[in-house]
């Protein structure tokens, strides 16, 4: 008789801990509860059996009945904190919020006119090449024709790093290191740091450029102008005016100074042209065969036209800024803009 006792006790245990376990939600669970742990419970009609039993058989079931309320007791406990922690879980992850996004970078601005200066030349058919910022004499002055005592160096405002090695001052002299290094056809765009000893609102120490080379059979100053005039219509507006005024680089010969039509008054005269009506984006000419010199291109066989503008003062002109060393300052109300 006991034994069969003993064996619904089992039971009544077995089948509340599967019902705790498999209660959906708290309510399930108290009713649950309620079935096994209640008044009117499970065991507690066990219990009543048990004052039944023969009283020498009591203690054994009496214990057996009280492991096992144990047992169902801590089995609903643990039940009903595995249920509190996954409301909590889902009071913090609510689906149907929106996502928080990161907030992401972009391009500097800088880079930027660069790369769009750098894309009109390549659907004009240049390649893109790049070099080294610590430069030798050599390249920076010399083979650009550039005497060792020659005024012309004064301009260029120069950082030594040694009496040999200096910081590039402008891009041009990737122009002999491409011509050192392939023949003719070349037609080569160069961006690029560059570095002066000069610091106000429209210079800063470190700048960028991008160069321009073309040598080719056959090149004239009209494909300077035209190449040119096709870059002020792509990079400010299609019609766009340039006009070039005579200047002297030591490695161009003719040499020319581009301006194009001021950006705000189109010609008419204002603050930003300073009256004029234009404002200068570049410097350029034809390459003087003295350069040809140093590469040992022929300059009765092939001739060739330069270029190389400050990537700041395109991006100025064309965003209307006066003041070159936001660029730097890492001022996110300022970079955010672009
Ligand atoms: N390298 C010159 C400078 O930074 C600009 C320049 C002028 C580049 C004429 C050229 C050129 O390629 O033909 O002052």
């Amino acid at each position: 008789m006991s034994s069969g006792l003993i064996e619904r006790i089992r039971e009544a245990v077995d089948s509340a801990l599967q019902a705790f376990q498999a209660a959906p939600s708290a309510g399930a669970l108290e009713a649950a509860r309620i079935e096994f742990l209640g008044a009117k419970g499970r065991l507690a009609e066990l219990m009543k059996a048990l004052g039944a039993l023969p009283k020498e058989e009591r203690p054994e079931a009496g214990s057996a009945a009280n492991a096992a309320r144990q047992a169902i007791t801590a089995a609903h406990q643990a039940a009903a904190a595995a249920l509190e922690r996954q409301a909590g879980a889902a009071d913090l992850l609510d689906v149907t919020l929106p996502g928080r996004r990161q907030p992401r970078g972009h391009q500097h601005v800088v880079s930027r006119t660069a790369a769009e200066i750098c894309d009109i030349f390549a659907r004009l058919g240049f390649s893109l090449v790049e070099g080294p910022e610590v430069e030798t004499d050599f390249y920076n002055f010399e083979a650009l024709n550039f005497p060792p005592d020659h005024p012309a160096r004064d301009m260029q405002d120069t950082l030594f790093v040694s009496r040999e090695l200096l910081l590039r001052t402008h891009t041009s002299p990737m122009q002999v290191r491409t011509m050192e290094k392939t023949q003719p056809p070349v037609w080569v765009v160069v961006p690029g740091k560059t570095y002066r000893r000069d610091s106000d609102i429209s210079h800063s120490p470190m700048f960028h450029q991008v160069e321009g080379l073309v040598v080719d059979q056959g090149i004239t100053f009209a494909d300077l102008k035209g190449v040119l005039t096709a870059f002020a219509a792509a990079m400010f507006s299609p019609d766009t005016q340039i006009r070039l005024r005579p200047s002297f680089f030591p490695f161009t010969e003719p040499s020319a100074e581009v301006d194009i039509a001021c950006v705000l008054c189109h010609g008419a005269g204002c603050r930003l042209c300073k009256g004029t009506g234009w404002l200068e984006i570049l410097g350029s000419g034809m390459v003087d065969p003295a350069v040809y010199g140093f590469v040992g291109y022929d300059p009765d066989k092939v001739s060739g036209f330069a270029f190389g503008m400050g990537i700041e003062r395109v991006a100025m002109l064309k965003y209307g800024l006066d003041d070159i060393r936001m660029f730097y300052e890492s001022d996110l109300r300022f970079l955010t803009q672009f």
